[in-house]
């Protein structure tokens, strides 16, 4: 019988810069999206799929994440004193993580993200666990419910996956299937490879950022040298668990936003906000105002 999957990874190590100046002092996971930042929403996706523990691979200047997590004492004292921030106060606690359910280590120097998870591994024990790259966003917890559902069934790894144009692979890892993709969006993976040349790659579905993997992945990445772009591939080791054993993709079927460059970011910001009761109307007459408008500011 496989264990179930209770923990998640979260590196959040990365310097974000394609976001500078903005990061230069802040974290790229504390960008918001509407009123919460990237993190938050990572954190609510594993919630709501069951995973309650977390695993924060960070790096200088991340503190701010540490801090996001915790209760905000002073801060909820005075929204509870105010007798009209009731709301307010129920945003700020809802932001917290249980006591002693949050980790946070330093990934110390950027070797990829490989190494980022393999750090993580006094913390995530004998056990399956998640991975979750924050600035990939989620439309809702589907997928990473279905990925823990094939895991757990199969006892092996799975790892999400969306279909690009061909000549966009190279930025990705690429999967090699070895059956039919189901009316389900599960596919069978025989091998994987990081980056490749299009005119090597094996497919054009692409590994997006969640990851369902039995525990002995962490031994493999112990014995990994450096792989693609010099830095230690999470994908070398997946490789070789498809390689011996029961792995899967899952096609992912809810939205997905990239919001690692301003351009994905701008565009789960405007997604999310016209799906706010509050803010859809105004923003969408806003945005038909602006665009007949015609000329930039
Ligand atoms: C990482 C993974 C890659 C995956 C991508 C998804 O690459 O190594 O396999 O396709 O995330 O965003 P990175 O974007 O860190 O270069």
């Amino acid at each position: 019988m496989a264990q179930r999957v209770r923990k998640a990874v979260l590196p959040v190590a990365g310097l974000g810069t394609r976001f500078l100046p903005a990061t230069k002092a802040m974290a790229k996971e504390m960008l918001t999206v509407v009123d919460r930042p990237l993190i938050q929403y990572a954190v609510e996706e594993c919630l709501a799929a069951g995973i309650e523990e977390f695993v924060f691979v960070t790096g200088r200047n991340k503190s701010a994440i540490e801090d996001h997590f915790d209760h905000a004492y002073e801060l909820e004292m005075t929204l509870a004193q105010r007798g009209n921030k009731q709301a307010e106060l129920k945003q700020t606690e809802q932001a917290t993580i249980k006591p002693g359910n949050a980790i946070f280590t330093r990934q110390q120097k950027p070797l990829g993200l490989g190494h980022a998870v393999w750090c993580a591994r006094h913390w995530i024990g004998r056990e399956p666990f998640a991975v979750l790259l924050p600035d990939e966003l989620m439309g809702d917890s589907g997928l990473l419910t279905q990925m823990i559902d094939v895991c757990e069934r199969s006892d092996g790894s799975v790892v999400g996956l969306t279909k690009v144009p061909r000549d966009k692979v190279s930025a990705y890892g690429v999967i090699d299937p070895s059956g039919p993709l189901g009316d389900d969006g599960v596919v069978p993976v025989q091998s994987m490879v990081e980056k490749p040349p299009v005119d090597e790659a094996p497919s054009d579905l692409i590994i997006i950022g969640r990851y369902v993997l039995t525990n002995d992945v962490l031994d493999l990445i112990d014995q990994l040298g450096p792989g693609a772009g010099g830095e230690i591939q999470l994908t070398d080791a997946l490789r070789q668990q498809a390689a011996s054993g029961p792995f899967h993709g899952v096609v992912t079927r809810t939205t997905r936003f990239d919001t690692g460059n301003p351009f994905g970011w701008l565009t789960a910001v405007i997604d999310y906000a016209l799906a706010r009761p509050e803010l859809g109307e105004r923003l969408d007459a806003w945005m038909r105002e602006r665009l007949a408008r015609g000329e930039t500011t």
